[in-house]
């Protein structure tokens, strides 16, 4: 894209919910919970908050000031800032992560789909707990409905992003963002009242940190990355259409704290809703699939009317949250195709597209007929998430707060971070230090300790 056809989203607000919308997603509501309950609650939790902390809003400060002064896709943002070095081969990567990403991220789209229309037609209520646990698998163990749901998810993101998103996104956002926090709010209070749900109260907040090793920090701080969509150049390419107004530091924030707000009402839904019907929330990733529409039916189990509204409401939220999240991984890739490769925009997402559907077709089949298929003893489905969270994003991570730490021109990165000097930003030494010291060495020593070096 030449540097006049880029647009800007048009309003404060607009920039903060339309990268929310790419953060927001099913690694908040489908992920984060799974993830903390397999690596044991609020130990996990904890260390979360710490990464986010320390190091997501410092690197979300940094992708952004790379992608609004390149004004570029993710790898040539590389090649404007750093010309000649092999920087790019970061943003590169990058591209590589966001499509992986996208290929099994659209398989569990593809189920929020199922769950829409299961609950349009009514199908999510008067089952027993077991009844949806046996529903669920035998879904995903079938060859062809998961696939085609998966399939549709792409097209959608497809034309989306064809059409161009930056109206679209922006308002899409702005509606869906608020109704789905509010949903979320009723839903944790509705998921607290049901009996036992205190246990998993607990279980979110009581930390056992003898349970905490290097796999647990490697993956709390792969689940931070995740959710925030950073390591892969997704924010850069969205801060390539940010307006010279935006206050970069103020944006990360809010859009972090959203973040973070969405996973902890995931959480206060998950968790004791799973403790009131008897199954362990490291029960892996369905517990938003299996748990949560047995929680629908249990909370409103009086009100059948109330029950069908929610779940289908939620479903829906879901779908479209995944939505926000799979078109900024899509533009990408997409951008980064049509302007290194000089294809059009046009074919640049057809090819995203058919690659993302026959990868996400095999990672959907893995789950099924394809289960004993295993490399490194993962199916395909757990190997792209476990590669690309646990290793791939802090990697990018890593190289991204190295190269604005230590390489980019310290000018560059006063004048973004304030704005040509107009903004006060009290924080910006802390940002700096964080850039250049914590979040390098924290990420490496993560990665020395997990591969059992120290
Ligand atoms: N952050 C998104 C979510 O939580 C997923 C995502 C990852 C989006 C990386 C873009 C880039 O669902």
């Amino acid at each position: 894209m030449a540097k006049k056809e880029r647009a800007n989203f048009g309003t404060k607000l607009g920039v903060i919910l339309a990268t929310a919308g790419s953060a927001v997603g099913l690694g908040n509501i489908w992920r984060f919970p799974y993830q903390a309950g397999e690596h044991g609650g609020a130990a996990f939790i904890l260390i979360y908050l710490g990464c986010v902390l320390l190091l997501g809003i410092s690197i979300m400060v940094a992708e952004f000031l790379i992608g609004r002064h390149s004004r570029a896709n993710t790898a040539r943002a590389y090649q404007v800032l750093a010309p000649g070095t092999p920087w790019k081969w970061v943003g590169r990567l990058g591209v590589l992560t966001g499509f992986l990403i996208l290929s099994y991220y659209s398989v569990v789209a593809g189920w929020t789909l199922e769950f829409v229309g299961e609950a349009a037609t009514g199908n999510l209520t008067g089952k027993t707990a077991s009844a949806f646990k046996t529903a669920f698998e035998a879904f995903t163990a079938n060859p062809w409905r998961p696939a085609l749901w998966t399939l549709l998810f792409l097209l959608i993101t497809h034309l989306i992003v064809v059409r161009g998103v930056e109206k679209g996104i922006e308002r899409a956002s702005k509606i869906m963002m608020p109704v789905l926090l509010l949903l979320l709010m009723v839903l944790a209070v509705c998921a607290m009242t049901l009996p036992n749900a205190m246990r998993g109260v607990e279980f979110l907040l009581k930390p056992d940190f003898s349970k905490v090793n290097s796999d647990v920090f490697l993956g709390a701080l792969g689940q931070a990355f995740f959710s925030l969509s950073l390591g892969m150049g997704c924010l850069c390419t969205y801060a390539s259409y940010f307006k010279k107004e935006t206050n970069l530091t103020k944006t990360a924030f809010n859009v972090s704290i959203i973040d973070t707000v969405v996973a902890i009402l995931a959480g206060l839904i998950i968790f004791p809703a799973a403790f009131s019907v008897n199954i362990t929330p490291n029960a892996g990733a369905e517990l938003v699939f299996i748990t949560l529409p047995n929680v629908f039916q249990q909370a409103f189990g009086g009100v059948p009317v109330l029950s069908y509204i929610f779940s289908l409401l939620f479903y829906l939220l879901l779908a479209l949250a995944a939505l926000t999240s799979t078109i900024s991984m899509h533009e990408v890739v997409t951008a980064f195709l049509h302007e290194e490769l000089k294809l059009t925009r046009k074919r640049a997402a057809a090819l995203v597209t058919l690659g993302c559907a026959v990868l996400g077709i095999l990672c959907s089949l893995s789950l099924g007929i394809g289960r004993d298929y295993t490399l490194f003893g993962m199916t395909l489905f757990d190997l792209f998430d476990k590669g690309t969270a646990k290793i791939m994003l802090p990697v990018g991570g890593l190289f991204i707060s190295i190269f604005t730490g230590w390489f980019l021109d310290k000018k560059i990165v006063r004048a973004e971070i304030t704005n040509d000097g107009s903004l006060k930003v009290p924080l910006y030494r802390l940002i700096i230090v964080l850039l250049k010291y914590v979040a390098p060495i924290s990420i490496a020593l993560v990665f020395i300790n997990e591969l059992g070096i120290l």
